[in-house]
């Protein structure tokens, strides 16, 4: 069994059937690209991965986990805990604009320690202590993603006194903080000025480096086909085409695909 099962995914908003089954799997440690046009489901199937959307049919197995079932009704707990499988980092960064870049780290970690202890131990409301001392490892820890992204210097920054480049990679740091077993990235350069797409381009390839298992949607081809080891081509709510970098960039089969790397190459 593949680390990563997506079985017929499907999803629609009203009318619209946005994924019409999607069939998809990756192993541990590999990197995936998706391309596609604007309106191929793209941002809807991460979104149903991290469970921000939910689909209508289909399941979703990680590591023999079945993590959704759309015949099956969870518990806020269960999806809250389920959903830790998976990371998400967004186009445009998301960060909270009132906490530093090591808040927005350290806060939602510190949440998810304080609620796991809270279960573990059943106590409802921890002693200040304890808050205190898990504050501290939080933030401790933001320092540490911080340093691993370049930015050991800008902890104590807010996003508005960084750059784009630089508040994805808080971004990246924070969803890096929960250890997600797959981690996910929605044209992460696309908000981005040109200069800065390298920074954040260098950061995911580091990543590749140690090893995790990446789900990348990019605009970027030359990057995609650097840095994937399978690509993934979305049309029309389905995987129109899959294959190696090699084969899907030198030797498109489907029509849909040739066009669309004809108009991506084009100036
Ligand atoms: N919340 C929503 N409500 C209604 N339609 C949506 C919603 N989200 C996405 N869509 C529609 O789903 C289609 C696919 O969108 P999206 O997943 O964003 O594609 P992509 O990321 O490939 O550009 C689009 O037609 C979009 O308008
Ligand atoms: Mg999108």
């Amino acid at each position: 069994m593949a680390f990563l099962e997506v079985k017929n995914i499907q999803k629609s908003f009203g009318e619209t059937k946005v994924l019409r089954g999607i069939d998809f799997t990756m192993e541990r440690g590999e990197v995936v690209a998706i391309i596609g046009s604007s309106g191929g489901g793209k941002t809807t199937f991460l979104r149903c991965l991290n469970f921000l959307e939910t689909p209508n049919g289909g399941t979703i197995t990680v590591d023999g986990d079945e993590i959704f079932n759309a015949a099956v009704t969870y518990t806020d707990a269960e999806t809250r805990e389920k959903r830790l499988r998976f990371g998400l980092v967004f186009q445009s960064f998301n960060l909270f604009p009132q906490y530093t870049a090591r808040e927005n780290i350290a806060m939602p970690l510190y949440l998810r320690r304080a609620e796991a202890l809270s279960r573990e131990t059943g106590v409802r409301r921890l002693p200040r202590a304890q808050k205190h001392e898990l504050q501290e490892a939080a933030r401790a820890a933001a320092d540490d993603l911080l340093k691993n992204v370049g930015l050991a210097e800008k902890a104590g920054l807010y996003p508005h006194q960084l750059s784009g480049g630089q508040c994805q990679r808080v971004a990246i740091a924070r969803a890096l903080a929960l250890s997600p077993d797959i981690l996910c990235f929605d044209e992460p350069t696309s908000a981005l000025d040109p200069e800065l797409t390298g920074e954040v381009l260098r950061v995911i390839r580091d990543l590749r480096r140690d090893g995790h298992t990446m789900i990348i949607v990019t605009h970027e081809m030359e990057f995609a086909r650097s840095v994937a080891d399978h690509v993934v081509f979305m049309a029309g709510g389905i995987i129109e085409e899959e294959g190696t970098p090699a084969e899907i960039f030198d030797h498109p089969t489907s029509e849909a695909l040739r066009a669309f790397l004809h108009k991506e190459t084009e100036f």
